[in-house]
């Protein structure tokens, strides 16, 4: 760890100096989650800003904070309106807090809206949000704080925004061990064993769905290679199955779909005999396909679509 010490400088009332870059970065090291704050302007015009210094304050009187900067286009609006809502935001809103970060452009634009007290502007999606009526403000060296009293408030159960160091991310909650797998000695806190176990899980989803529309888990790995590049040769096929699909299949599958008319072969003199998928060959690709995309809806399961999108992201750098 760094240890900053503080020079006193002048002028005298300015306080310790600090290497302001380090002191951002030791600020950005507490996770935080991210809101968007709105209010009413002059003329009844709609203001918002995106802000991560939002904190729970009190139970009773229910009361929150945040803090403006005083370089904000917007201190006066904030400073003389009566009223402030909160939104807190979902993890699938990182484009809305960099819009509501962003200058020179209408923030509100095309976004549905409810109005609260004042008639300040509420924002429908969002995680929680908070209509507060100002009831304190207090000077805060570079930043005004502003302390709301909560007159209306609603929540739904989705997954955070949260700002980490500059960077958005998402929360990953952390899993209880809670049984040891009885057929290994390998425990649910291994990575190979949930690795391994959620892909013969996720791959049964599949191999079941398939097998319930009478088809094999080989010849779909035959036609999906051949649906994706027509004209491979069978030991091209073969190959592709076993070391990118991780699909063990015999070249005798190929002559079964030939001799049901999904496949045919493509004689060409200067090259092994190519399979070519016929016309009912490209209709069986479709259904395999549709089969592939409902597998992916019932692999997701409960996971929300930020779970998802976190579970990709690893999976694929694991695999890297
Ligand atoms: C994740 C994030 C958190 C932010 N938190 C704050 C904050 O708490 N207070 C603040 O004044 N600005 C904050 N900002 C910066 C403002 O959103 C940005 O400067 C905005 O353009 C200010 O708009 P305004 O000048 O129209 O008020 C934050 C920006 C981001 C991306």
């Amino acid at each position: 760890m760094t240890t900053h010490t503080a020079t006193q400088t002048e002028p005298a009332k300015a306080g310790p100096a600090f290497d302001g870059r380090a002191l951002r970065d030791a600020f950005g090291s507490f996770a935080t989650g991210v809101t968007i704050v709105t209010t009413t302007g002059p003329g009844g015009v709609d203001i918002g800003l995106t802000a991560n210094s939002f904190s729970s304050v009190s139970l009773d009187p229910p009361m929150v904070l945040w803090s403006l900067a005083r370089t904000s286009l917007n201190m006066d609006a904030f400073r003389n309106s009566g009223h402030f809502a909160v939104h807190i935001l979902s993890a699938d809103q990182e484009a809305l807090s960099g819009r509501f970060a962003s200058k020179g452009i209408d923030r509100f634009e095309g976004l549905a809206l409810d109005r609260g007290p004042d008639g300040i502007p509420m924002l429908k999606e969002c995680m929680a949000r908070f209509a507060c009526k100002l009831a304190y403000q207090y000077e805060g060296g570079d930043h005004v704080i502003f302390v709301g009293e909560i007159v209306d408030f609603s929540h739904s159960a989705r997954k955070p925004l949260v700002f980490h160091g500059g960077r958005y991310g998402m929360l990953l909650p952390k899993q209880p061990v809670t049984s040891v797998d009885e057929f290994s000695n390998l425990t649910p806190d291994d990575l190979l064993y949930q690795v391994s176990n959620a892909y013969f899980q996720t791959r049964q989803t599949v191999i079941e769905k398939l097998e319930s529309r009478q088809w094999t888990a080989e010849e779909y790995a035959v036609l999906s290679i051949i649906g994706r590049e027509d004209g491979l040769c069978v030991p091209e096929i073969v190959a592709r199955s076993e070391k990118v699909r991780g699909q063990g299949i015999s070249s005798a599958i190929v002559q079964q779909l030939i001799e049901r008319g999904l496949l045919h072969e493509v004689d060409s003199s200067d090259r092994p005999v190519a399979i070519r998928l016929t016309p009912e060959g490209r209709l069986a690709v479709l259904e395999l396909i549709a089969i592939r995309k409902s597998s992916e809806a019932d692999v997701q399961g409960n996971l929300d679509p930020s779970e998802v999108q976190l579970l990709k992201h690893l999976l694929a750098r694991l695999a890297a």
